[in-house]
């Protein structure tokens, strides 16, 4: 998988961390929020199938991460159906719950435990330096903007050092938080004495994004100004063949890829070389001489191909509520016994009596 950070960063063997056997596969871990209703093509190409590469080479946890979806007032029933929504989702696009830990953030008490001492550690400063919530409350207002979203990186922070991660596979808005968790892991280490894992970020390529049909200056988003930009893997197929034939191109007939002269194309071409894996100078190849039309029906059927699948499969785990939460509490309890490890070592160093039970 093409990324800047193809190993993890120097000095950070994680053997001698707690909840790691020596000479294990290096850990990756990230999250998704639970608030996106269907996926869309962005979040599976840009991101969820780089998860579930990595679950092959990686000892790689994923979660749902609900505590972090409340940063923002949330309905609880459709937080309830959009927590199963993206776990099924996940599952349907190929993570394997024997070869990788998929959990809710909120079934680990130890996230917000954790969170808490990391909260401490980090400057009032530091914290409103943080972009993301610059952005986000700057669109709020600070009346509306709640303390949990301004403390939201240093929940991230505690995500990912419970488990001693190696590499975090996150978009390159999330740069910034991978940053503060080093320096909060850095900080820890050195008063209290080594504990955390120094992750690194793993963040893909520009090949892999994927820009809106109507506008492909923007990342495709479900914040979109028009739902025609968007290719949601749980439509009606037949809606998305005809989004695809509407895609914005440009007015040459040339099938090149050039983000900067046709961005509409590239992205085509991108999308389709991603999802066939056929490198885009063979499909330049293929179409030389055929116009937009010819490439837009043929890569129209191979979206239909692939979301057809995926769409049955999410429904059955959605029809069976009773398996999915059933594997959902598996992979709670694989990620717990490693949290609470941890867990239970920063405690001691932070200088809390043990408690007695
Ligand atoms: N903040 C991340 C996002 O919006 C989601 C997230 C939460 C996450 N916890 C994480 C990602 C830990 C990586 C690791 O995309």
């Amino acid at each position: 998988m093409a990324t800047d950070h193809p190993q993890s960063a120097p000095g950070t063997a994680a053997a001698a961390a707690p909840g790691r056997a020596h000479g294990t596969r290096p850990r990756v871990l990230s999250g998704i929020q639970p608030t996106a209703g269907s996926f869309h093509l962005g979040n599976y190409l840009g991101a969820v199938r780089q998860w579930v590469a990595l679950q092959e080479s990686h000892d790689a946890f994923y979660m749902v991460v609900d505590l972090h979806a409340i940063t923002v007032p949330q309905d609880p029933a459709e937080l309830r159906a959009n927590t199963r929504l993206a776990a099924s989702q996940l599952l349907a696009a190929g993570l394997d719950p024997d070869r990788c830990t998929l959990f809710v953030q909120s079934h680990v008490p130890e996230h917000a435990q954790l969170a808490w001492v990391m909260n401490c550690l980090t400057g009032f400063g530091e914290a409103s330096r943080m972009t993301q919530f610059k952005d986000k409350s700057a669109k709020q207002g600070a009346d509306r903007t709640s303390v949990g979203l301004f403390t939201y990186p240093i929940l991230q922070v505690a995500d990912i050092l419970l488990y001693q991660a190696d590499q975090v596979p996150v978009g390159e808005d999330q740069r910034q938080h991978v940053e503060l968790t080093r320096d909060l892991a850095e900080r820890f280490n050195g008063r209290f004495g080594r504990t955390f894992t120094l992750p690194a970020a793993y963040i893909v390529r520009e090949t892999a994004k994927i820009y809106d049909l109507q506008d492909p200056a923007a990342k495709m988003s479900k914040s979109a100004a028009t739902p025609k930009g968007v290719i949601s893997l749980l439509d009606d197929p037949r809606a998305t063949a005809k989004k695809i034939r509407g895609a914005v191109t440009d007015t040459d007939t040339v099938i090149r890829f050039d983000r900067e002269t046709k961005p509409g194309v590239s992205n085509l071409l991108t999308i389709y070389s991603t999802l066939t894996k056929e490198p885009v100078a063979d499909i330049e190849r293929k179409y030389e001489g055929k116009g937009y039309g010819a490439l837009k029906t043929d890569l129209s059927e191979i979206v239909v191909d692939f979301v057809t699948p995926f769409r049955e499969r999410t429904q059955e785990y959605l029809d069976d509520p009773e398996t999915l939460d059933g594997i959902l509490a598996k992979g709670a309890e694989k990620a717990r016994a490693i949290a609470a490890e941890t867990l239970e070592r920063t405690y001691e160093r932070v200088g809390f009596l043990t408690a007695k039970h």
